[in-house]
């Protein structure tokens, strides 16, 4: 699924950058873009990370 589209990143994307070690929006953005352009993805692409820190 598509998160991010101005960069067209999906949430698998976003969580193995989780996995790689990025740990906020912040670290997304200087990986892979997220949020950078629109910023509509921003709130999808947190609730994501968190989802994910939350498992590992
Ligand atoms: Fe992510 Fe626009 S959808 S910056």
């Amino acid at each position: 699924m598509y998160v991010c589209l101005c960069h067209a990143i999906t949430d698998t994307q976003i969580k193995q950058a989780v996995d790689q070690g990025d740990t906020s929006l912040a670290d997304l953005k200087k990986r892979l873009g997220v949020g950078s352009q629109c910023g509509k993805c921003t709130r999808m692409a947190s609730e994501i990370i968190q989802a994910r820190l939350d498992v590992t």
